[in-house]
């Protein structure tokens, strides 16, 4: 059985907490792609160069214990608008996508470029406030030292680079569900989720 399920939307959105609980539901496997770019984006902070970066990257660069930092996030991005580092991630993620047993992918280009053909397709949003809020108290949580407006300032500033980027911009795919969370407890927008890949999952 493959069935691709695409999930989009800006920083910070509430895609990973959906993607897992809907990868689990359904047994599948799921990619956060954005742990690829960070891990090139945090490549980049000791000098190596982006293109060579993505190119060879390894399952060590994805283990890093960085890549959940405002810092490498801003990386990420910046690495992000390159069409060279894109290019090179492009067969992991269709291959990860088209694997037996079904693949949840989150991202920002899954359901618009990587893999236009998948089956279900979220895009997940909700206020720049509450997106930089909960990101705040993520970091918070983990120790990190970081003010509420420094986390918003970089919502902001990272949705705006993924949006106005030439390559593979953010945006809802013309057939996305669009689940805006602001107003939303984790377990209405993992209902809400499920609800919506229900409704094109053939049943068995
Ligand atoms: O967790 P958060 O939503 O803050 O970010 P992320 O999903 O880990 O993505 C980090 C950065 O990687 C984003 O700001 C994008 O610039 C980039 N990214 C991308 O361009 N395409 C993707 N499919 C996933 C992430």
């Amino acid at each position: 059985m493959r069935f691709t399920i695409a999930i989009d939307g800006p920083a910070a959105a509430g895609k990973g907490t959906i993607s897992k609980a809907v990868a689990a539901h359904y047994g599948f496997a799921h990619l956060d792609t954005g742990l690829l770019y960070r891990a090139v984006g945090a490549r980049t902070l000791d000098g190596t160069d982006p293109i060579a970066a993505a190119k060879g990257l390894t399952a060590e660069d994805l283990e890093a214990d960085n890549l959940r930092t405002p810092e490498v996030a801003q990386a990420a991005s910046k690495v992000a608008v390159i069409g060279e580092v894109r290019a090179a991630l492009v067969d992991f993620q269709r291959a990860f996508a088209r694997r037996a047993g079904g693949a949840v992918l989150d991202g920002r280009d899954i359901g618009t470029v990587i893999c236009p053909n998948a089956e279900a397709k979220l895009f997940v949003t909700a206020s720049a406030e509450v997106r930089a809020e909960r990101r705040y108290l993520e970091l918070v949580g983990k120790g990190t030292e970081i003010d509420r407006g420094t986390v918003l300032a970089d919502v902001k500033e990272r949705d705006a680079r993924d949006m106005e980027r030439a390559e593979a911009p953010l945006k809802p795919a013309a057939d996305a569900v669009l689940i805006d969370t602001s107003d939303l407890a984790i377990a209405d927008a993992i209902a809400a989720a499920v609800a919506a890949i229900d409704a094109v999952r053939p049943t068995e």
